[in-house]
């Protein structure tokens, strides 16, 4: 099966394709490569092939004779929603919308697209579900839930569209991403030996490992079609909702020295857990292999062995916002944020 993963210089899709590849499929990458200044780690030695190119100016020809796409190049966090809310929406709204409408006038069969937990937002509810109503706080989650009702309408015979709703991701990657919780406060942990939380730390996060996400996708690019067509699934364990504190209780617990101290109640603490049953069902070859105690373990004992030193934390290729807004200052991308020769 040949697959285009765009997105693939990035923290998740870095790791895709090196699963994928690993498992004999035929990979393509296309990714504008905001990120690439920087590897945390030394990646896998085979990397698929990788055009350089905005997904905007995606064309039907850059994918034809493909089986599926696996959509991940977007903007992808809420911070960087909100740094330009217009680019977000062209980018992950209507960005994704084209390359999806591209993907079906090529014969592309099935398209998977990343979408996120944070479409729930605010819920008046203990757990949320698939069929509970959404709720997007940011521009962000709102393009989110945009591309969910623009790409699931053109779902057809010849065209599968799957939508995954993951749970905020932790784990190592060649690519790092250290705006993400667990990956944010192990950083602080190994550099610090200090975490400090301003709040109780009550809210619930759902969190899952970027090697179960690539597991959850390649469960849906080999399910027979009725499992998956025009489905929308939450990507996690139902077990894997902690709270805030018990994230930093785990991180204290496992890097050895650090203290960790909290804050009083937040003023608003609203939050809910997430239910995964639906993708159990539907997937029963997916499990998730890792949880919040085992992805720390697996951070300690990669900032051991790269001796991960603060500045290295720091770098802004590791926080998605920082490098975008030091290629914003340094001119080296323009307002709608296409690369300048
Ligand atoms: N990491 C998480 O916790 C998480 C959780 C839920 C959903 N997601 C979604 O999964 C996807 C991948 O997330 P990630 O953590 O790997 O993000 P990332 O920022 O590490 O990777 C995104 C990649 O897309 C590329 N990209 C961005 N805009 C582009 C454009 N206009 N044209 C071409 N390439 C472009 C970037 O260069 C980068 O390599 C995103 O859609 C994200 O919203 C991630």
């Amino acid at each position: 099966m040949r697959v285009c993963v765009t997105g693939n210089d990035g923290y998740l899709g870095s790791l895709l394709t090196a699963e994928l590849l690993k498992r004999g499929y035929e990979v393509i990458g296309l990714d504008t490569g905001f990120y690439k200044e920087r590897m945390l780690y030394r990646g896998p030695s085979i990397t698929p092939l990788t055009q350089a190119k905005d997904v905007r100016q995606v064309e039907a020809s850059d994918l034809k004779e493909t089986d599926a796409v696996v959509h991940m190049a977007e903007l992808s966090n809420d911070p960087l929603g909100q740094l330009a809310p217009t680019i977000t929406y062209e980018i992950n709204h209507r960005g994704s919308v084209q390359l999806a409408e591209q993907a079906r006038q090529v014969g592309v069969k099935r398209f998977v697209y990343m979408s996120s937990c944070s479409v729930y937002g605010v819920a008046d509810r203990d757990f949320v579900d698939e069929e509970s109503p959404v709720n997007p706080q940011t521009a962000y989650a709102v393009c989110k839930t945009l591309v969910e009702r623009d790409v699931k309408a053109m779902a057809s015979d010849g065209f599968s569209p799957t939508f995954m709703r993951n749970a905020t991701a932790y784990g190592a990657s060649p690519r790092m991403r250290f705006d993400i919780v667990l990956n944010n406060l192990a950083g602080l942990a190994w550099t610090t030996k200090k975490i400090e939380m301003t709040s109780d730390g009550t809210p619930w996060r759902p969190l899952v490992h970027g090697l179960d996400i690539c597991r959850a996708i390649i469960a849906v690019l080999e399910a027979p079609r009725e499992a998956v067509h025009q489905q929308v699934f939450n990507v996690g364990d139902t077990s894997h909702n902690y709270r805030v504190r018990e994230i930093a209780e785990i991180i204290a617990d496992v890097f050895p020295g650090c203290s960790v101290s909290f804050g009083p109640p937040g003023a608003d603490n609203r939050s809910y857990r997430v239910s995964f049953e639906k993708i159990r069902k539907h997937l029963p070859k997916f499990k998730c292999a890792w949880d919040a105690r085992r992805g720390a373990q697996q951070l300690y004992e990669l900032f051991k062995r790269i001796d991960m030193t603060p500045e290295v934390f720091q770098h802004r290729a590791f926080t998605r916002l920082k490098q975008l807004e030091y290629l914003i200052r340094t001119r080296q991308i323009d307002d709608h944020f296409f690369w300048k020769e």
